[in-house]
């Protein structure tokens, strides 16, 4: 389904960007995987799959802390004129705290990683995007940005804008065939899980139909689907993965 589809994916070297990976491996796209730190295992992992299935995957060495360092992680792709059919923004971190006990610094570090790096990147990419005859982009959103809980003003915030943006550029970027979807999970098994208190988790849990945390493949299904052809008229979206929220 994705053979010849060239797909760029942030934070794929684990939790849900993993899944992600995994899945598109799967169905044989080729990929640039974007990772912060080098890893020999991720690498032979890759090695494996390029010997195996015809198709390629490279790391793309990508910290999103910096910007200034963006533009040069990608240079690759300017250097191949490459282009891209699938973004996924898929990289973040987790911050709670209470409003009051919540620095700018702390905020600006949560956006920066969660909002103005994926825009920025999204901005960088265009160029490649805009080649593809249908691309789509992913942002990988999450429910805090869309329910206003005790503890969540940074990185639920950092949510909302990258939710939000996700809609205006659906709306200016389908002239170029490029839909723009974001996934927003509730609670998934990753690591970014285990910095949450059980208390949080409970309540969540208490307003959740299913009762259940997510896997990340569970997130990994919906991306695919909305980088299919079978969701071509799916543009501006958010679509909750979340097990079904009583808020
Ligand atoms: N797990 C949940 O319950 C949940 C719920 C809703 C939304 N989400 C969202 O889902 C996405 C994936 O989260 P996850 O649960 O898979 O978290 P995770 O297991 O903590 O993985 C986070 C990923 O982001 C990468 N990353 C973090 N900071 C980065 C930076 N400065 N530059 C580049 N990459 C960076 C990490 O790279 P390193 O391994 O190098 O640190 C890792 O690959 C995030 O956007 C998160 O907000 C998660």
């Amino acid at each position: 389904m994705l053979r010849g589809k060239n797909a760029f994916i942030t934070g794929c070297n684990r939790g849900i960007g993993r899944a992600i990976l995994d899945k598109m491996m799967s169905y044989n796209a080729n990929i640039y995987c974007a990772i912060k730190k080098e890893d020999t295992n991720f690498s032979e992992y890759l090695e494996n799959y390029n010997r195996s299935s015809g198709s390629r995957a490279e790391i793309i060495m990508l910290d999103l802390s910096n910007g200034d360092h963006i533009k040069d992680s990608i240079k690759i792709l300017y250097e191949k004129k490459e282009k891209i059919d699938i973004l996924i923004n898929n990289a973040g971190i987790a911050d709670g705290a209470l409003f009051e006990m919540t620095s700018i610094k702390t905020m600006k570090d949560i956006f920066e990683i969660n909002f103005f790096s994926q825009i920025q990147l999204t901005q960088l990419l265009l160029r490649f995007m805009k080649k593809s005859e249908s691309a789509c982009i992913v942002n990988i959103g999450s429910v805090s940005g869309l329910t206003p809980e005790r503890g969540t003003i940074s990185y639920g915030s950092s949510k909302a804008a990258l939710m939000f943006a996700t809609k205006v550029m659906a709306n200016e970027l389908s002239r170029f065939n490029i839909r723009v979807n974001a996934v927003a999970p509730s609670l998934i098994k990753t690591d970014m899980l285990d910095q949450m208190d059980d208390k949080s988790i409970n309540k969540i849990l208490d307003q959740t139909y299913s009762g259940k945390i997510g896997e990340a493949r569970d997130i990994a299904d919906v991306v695919l689907y909305l980088v299919s052809d079978s969701a071509k008229s799916i543009n501006g979206q958010i679509i909750r993965a979340d097990g079904g929220m009583k808020v």
